[in-house]
């Protein structure tokens, strides 16, 4: 009996090893723009999200998007304990059989922080009817951080439900918690987190997607503006006080940049012994593949004074969760430029012969396709993505022809950028083979005002690769 006991032990042991070095193997830096993957080789899939620390863990909570429907799938919560590798959780809150989150409702922006006084998890959403016609703002609550959530239906402020869409939270330094709505309204919270009490602003500046965060006693709010799921200039406030006055600032990313192609969802202080590092979170929609190929932009913030600016895009960082400290992260590797004889293309293909940084090869036919074998433990793409740019399928194969990863990417990018679009976790040193193909199908969304926004076209593109 005994025996038995210390090898279930071992064996618990053994497991517990191997899945916490596979976890933590897959990536050495926070990668913006490039589809990550779990520790099941899926992608993380938690848009609009929010990111909690609890213990020594993060805790990232985000819309489980469809690539089928434009609908609520539930909200799921992935845990990290270096913001560079995540791990799925569960579905924290699914489909309720009927409601404001039933079958064929929207559940958008979820946002969860832990109440002081009650020690209960409260979980906040934009929940609404597939038109976007019917909005609410419910919440959720629950008694362990990753455990199931109990829906709760509409918060209410003074008895009646708050009728609005996006939305955020910001949790104050003395523990209490506000809600925070498009065009600039807040609302302080009950103790219990339950309700909202008090109007504490509701002045009718700032767009979308607002955003609190909070440094050396200045308040930033991060809004953007009424693009749908298209990206734009998003724009910050300043004030000393959730009251304010606020002070308009303008942009925080330099303009034309579109935010650096995302819109914002959270701010997550990382409070180290040395530093405080402030993180942008922003979503790279992608209409109508959001579950697969949308990503995430999250970016550290230059503080300088009161003002905030996200001044370059750093593809690739990291911070150290304990010093507070970050570094850039160079992605050193084996460089393939696309015209090099390795990479064998298939199906029509343009060529560029530009000398600058952008010069690819590209494609819009459906089914083309180019592909390389590979030996190493990982395999990064760069591609010259444009306001043209479509979708990709992305296949790695083992020796023995076995899909180890496939992924859809998007290759969209209103503000042109020749960056990273596919980097691949890390995988057991070998050979494989790489087949990226053209899907023949793009990105795109019908605005508040009824016009068609995204891609123009369906083009993928290859300008070099790097293999590690
Ligand atoms: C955005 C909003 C998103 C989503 C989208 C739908 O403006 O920030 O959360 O609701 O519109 O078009």
């Amino acid at each position: 009996m005994r025996i038995k006991n210390l090898l279930t032990l071992n064996l618990f042991c053994f497991f517990v090893l191997v899945g916490t070095l596979r976890a933590q193997n897959k990536y050495n830096a926070i990668h913006s723009g490039v589809v990550l993957f779990d520790q099941h080789n899926k992608e993380v899939n938690a848009h609009g999200a929010c990111i909690v620390k609890e213990g020594s863990k993060y805790y990232l909570f985000g819309e489980y998007k469809s690539d089928t429907a434009n609908v609520f799938v539930g909200f799921s919560c992935y845990s990290s304990t270096d913001l560079m590798n995540w791990e799925f959780e569960r579905i924290v809150l699914p489909v309720q059989h009927d409601g404001l989150l039933g079958p064929n409702r929207v559940g958008e922006r979820v946002k969860v922080m832990k109440c002081p006084t009650t020690g209960e998890f409260v979980m906040y959403m934009h929940t609404d009817n597939k038109g976007y016609k019917d909005p609410n703002i419910g919440y959720a609550t629950c008694k362990t951080i990753n455990g199931n959530y109990k829906f709760q239906g509409a918060l209410l402020h003074e008895g009646n439900p708050i009728r609005k869409w996006d939305m955020g939270t910001f949790q104050d330094t003395d523990g209490k918690g506000y809600l925070l709505i498009h065009h600039g309204v807040i609302y302080e919270l009950s103790s219990d987190y339950k309700s909202a009490t008090r109007m504490v602003d509701s002045n009718k500046k700032g767009g979308e997607a607002p955003a609190i965060f909070k440094s050396k006693g200045v308040y930033y709010w991060l809004s953007s503006n009424l693009t749908g799921w298209e990206r734009n200039d998003n724009m910050y406030m300043t004030a000393t006080s959730l009251e304010g006055p606020w002070t308009f600032r303008g942009l925080f990313a330099p303009k034309g940049t579109l935010t650096w192609n995302s819109q914002s969802t959270f701010v997550l202080p990382i409070v180290g012994k040395k530093d405080t590092t402030f993180m942008y979170m922003g979503d790279r929609w992608s209409h109508p593949r959001q579950g697969s190929t949308a990503t995430y932009v999250w970016q550290p913030f230059t503080i300088e004074g009161d003002s905030i600016s996200l001044p370059d895009f750093k593809q690739s960082w990291k911070i150290n969760p304990s010093t507070g400290k970050g570094a850039i992260v160079s992605l050193e590797g084996q460089i393939i430029e696309n015209t090099d004889k390795v990479i064998h293309f298939s199906g029509d293909w343009q060529h560029s012969s530009a000398t600058d940084e952008s010069h690819d090869s590209r494609s819009d036919i459906k089914g083309a396709s180019f592909s390389l074998t590979f030996t190493g433990t990982q395999i990064g793409l760069y591609s010259s993505a444009r306001p043209d740019g479509g979708y990709a399928r992305v296949v790695i194969r083992d020796r023995k022809g076995r899909i180890v990863i496939s992924s859809a990417i998007d290759m969209y990018c209103k503000y042109p950028e020749t960056s990273l679009k596919f980097l691949s976790p890390k995988l057991r040193k070998g050979s494989y083979t790489l087949t990226v193909t053209v899907l023949g199908e793009s990105w795109w969304w019908v605005d508040k005002h009824n016009g068609k926004t995204g891609s123009t076209g369906d083009f993928i593109s290859i300008n070099k690769v790097v293999v590690r």
